[in-house]
């Protein structure tokens, strides 16, 4: 089987690799090779490949610069995903596509549903919404699968947990939001679905899908069990002291959802098993750091 991997630099692209070459022939696309901003060239390029199944990890994760480039994240996000889908479809490829809990205003109090309305706050939200729908139209074996507070330890990976574990032994305390809640997940457990589901899309199984790690955490739980994990591992020497502070005192360009916590019931029928528990795979990503150094 042939799969197209879009994004494979990112960091559930990176994961991606190794997860998806049991499937057989994988091609992978870098920005520099199908950039997704060259709109007239997507439908070109997957009828030259004639994949089976296209995987698109690519995406403008920039939320905050999202507020200024408006434009830009639309067309990436929301414009690009939809001809991919169209493409595949073109070639009877099926589509994986990945989109975020950021598409929610976050109001809620208990898990959202793959029904549940969408309500973006920002410019990437409404951008991988528009994304998300346009790939379920655009191709009849789709899976958009949602994903959350993605963290990986690709060297080129930029996201909390490496942040903390950056600024925490330099500054020696970090203030952080504790009135954000949802599930880190370890975009290693992405692949390893996405993986999973080659299968299942192939044979008809597709719409939306979320999937997060099992728990719930605060930005502030994260940060505490980053370091209290990564002393344990002989990551950082001493215990960062991390002060909770609401949302209010870390003021961003882009609003972020307060309640972030999925259900994900959906896709563990559909997997067979529940996405890990959230410190269970945050262990194991820290381990692979400090594996690395
Ligand atoms: N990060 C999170 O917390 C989070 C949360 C929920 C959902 N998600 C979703 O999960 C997916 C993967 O996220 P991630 O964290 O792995 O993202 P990431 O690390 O930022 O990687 C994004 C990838 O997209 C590529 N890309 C950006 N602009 C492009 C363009 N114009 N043309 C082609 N490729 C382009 C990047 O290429 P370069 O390497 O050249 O920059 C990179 O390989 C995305 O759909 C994202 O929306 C992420």
């Amino acid at each position: 089987m042939k799969i197209l991997l879009l994004g494979s630099g990112g960091q559930v692209g990176q994961e991606l690799q190794r997860t998806l070459t049991r499937h057989g022939e994988l091609v992978c696309l870098s920005r520099q090779e199908l950039d997704l901003t060259q709109l007239d060239r997507v439908a070109e390029v997957v009828g030259l490949l004639q994949p089976q199944v296209v995987i698109n990890a690519a995406a403008y994760t920039a939320v905050d610069k999202a507020e200024t480039e408006p434009e830009l994240a639309h067309s990436i996000n929301g414009v690009a995903p939809g001809l991919l889908a169209e493409a595949a479809q073109q070639v009877s490829a099926a589509v994986i596509h990945l989109s975020t809990d950021y598409v929610f205003n976050g109001t809620k109090n208990t898990p959202y549903e793959e029904t549940d309305t969408t309500d973006p706050l920002g410019s990437y939200g409404h951008s991988k919404r528009a994304g998300e729908v346009a790939v379920l139209q655009a191709n009849d074996r789709a899976i958009v699968l949602r994903t959350a507070w993605v963290y990986g330890a690709a060297p080129s990976a930029k996201n909390f947990v490496k942040t903390m574990l950056r600024v925490g032994p330099e500054r020696g305390l970090v203030k952080v939001v504790m009135d954000q809640v949802g599930a880190p997940t370890w975009a290693y457990d992405i692949a390893a679905a996405i993986s999973d589901l080659v299968a299942p899309v192939q044979a008809g199984q597709g719409g939306l899908y979320h999937f997060a790690s099992s728990g719930v955490a605060s930005w502030f739980d994260v940060a505490i069990a980053t370091f209290e994990e990564a002393q344990t591992l002989g990551l950082i020497e001493a215990l960062p002291e991390v002060v909770p502070i609401p949302t209010s005192e870390y003021p961003l360009p882009a609003q972020r959802p307060a309640y972030s916590v999925f259900s994900c019931q959906k896709i563990s029928q559909l997997l067979g098993r529940r996405p890990p528990y959230w410190r269970q795979s945050l262990r194991k990503m820290l381990a692979e750091l400090a594996a690395q150094t």
